[in-house]
């Protein structure tokens, strides 16, 4: 089994499913609320317990009933929360317009999670132990830093998701193994609109790099080999809120697992095709057995 420690946010998704998404000064009647558990970390988390791997949480919930109900997910997907703290401070929470396409537009309010900027006592001890660190960029950079420097130097393999989009320190580049921004992300980091050429501008700063290109599939690019791209499902999308995280979580599983790479993307691309099938971001992450099939066909 894989041994993963995600170090990153939670936040309550507070979703508003309409037909079009409002212009600014513009009100429009959406068709349906809800409250689902997300946050790039918890989400990371879930996918990558649900496909299998062994996982623990290092963060923070608020002391209110979104902080009790993320917990409680997280300890119902199987994920350790023994390092996901509780603070005086309201729960994260991401404000999320889904549109008759799937597609979103999210405001996140940090709350808690904004704490979550260095490693705690014992942290650094539980990285130690994991196969792979998953983060994000939704909580401080020094703990994002921090995190991906302990797990460095006990030689555990760091997964950046660099999103949201916004410049990387040299230290964090330094101590990044695999880097999986989507098309967006990469753009924004190198400036580079054709796929191809921002992972090639990316491996300057990192030695392997995943793009996630949405329906299109995935780009794989690691230095002293060709580029490949591996296309993913082709489904009718509902809500793709966490299909990045949930990339990225089974992903991490399949790698953990030594499969190849072209095996390792194929069969993350399946996860996600699945998840943005159904409303929600941890709500909709697949299990293992539900991967297979879907990878199998
Ligand atoms: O990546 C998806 C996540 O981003 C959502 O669950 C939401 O919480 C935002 O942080
Ligand atoms: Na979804």
């Amino acid at each position: 089994m894989t041994d993963i420690v995600v170090l990153g946010s939670t936040n309550m998704d507070l979703v508003a499913y309409v037909e079009k998404a409002p212009q600014r000064g513009e009100t429009v009647t959406g068709r349906e609320f809800r409250t689902i558990p997300g946050g790039k970390g918890a989400n990371q988390a879930i996918a990558a317990a649900h496909a299998g791997g062994t996982v623990s949480m290092i963060g923070a919930v608020g002391n209110d009933s979104f902080g009790a109900r993320l917990r409680s997910t997280l300890e119902h997907s199987g994920v350790n929360t023994d390092h996901l703290r509780t603070v005086e401070f309201p729960s994260g929470t991401a404000h999320i317009v889904v549109d008759e396409e799937g597609g979103n537009a999210i405001v996140v309010v940090p709350g808690a999670n904004g704490t979550v900027d260095h490693l705690a006592p014992g942290d650094e001890g539980l990285i130690a132990s994991a196969d792979a660190l998953l983060l994000q960029l939704e909580i401080p950079l020094p703990a994002v830093v921090a995190g991906a420097r302990a797990a460095r130097s006990h030689g555990v393999r760091t997964i950046l998701t660099p999103a949201p989009a916004q410049p990387l320190p040299p230290e964090l580049l330094a101590a990044t193994d695999l880097l999986v921004p989507n098309e967006h992300e990469a753009t924004t980091l190198t400036g580079r609109t054709d796929p191809r050429e921002a992972a090639a501008a990316l491996l300057e700063l990192v030695p392997e790099v995943v793009i996630t290109l949405g329906a299109a599939g995935s780009l794989h690019a690691a230095r002293g080999t060709e580029p490949l791209t591996v296309t993913a499902p082709q489904v009718a999308a509902v809500d793709s809120t966490g299909a990045g995280d949930t990339f990225v979580g089974a992903l991490a599983v399949a790698l953990g697992e030594e499969r190849p790479v072209r095996e390792a993307l194929a069969w993350a691309a399946a996860a996600a095709a699945l998840s943005v099938q159904r409303p929600g971001a941890s709500a909709s992450m697949p299990y293992r057995s539900e991967i297979e099939k879907q990878y199998a066909s």
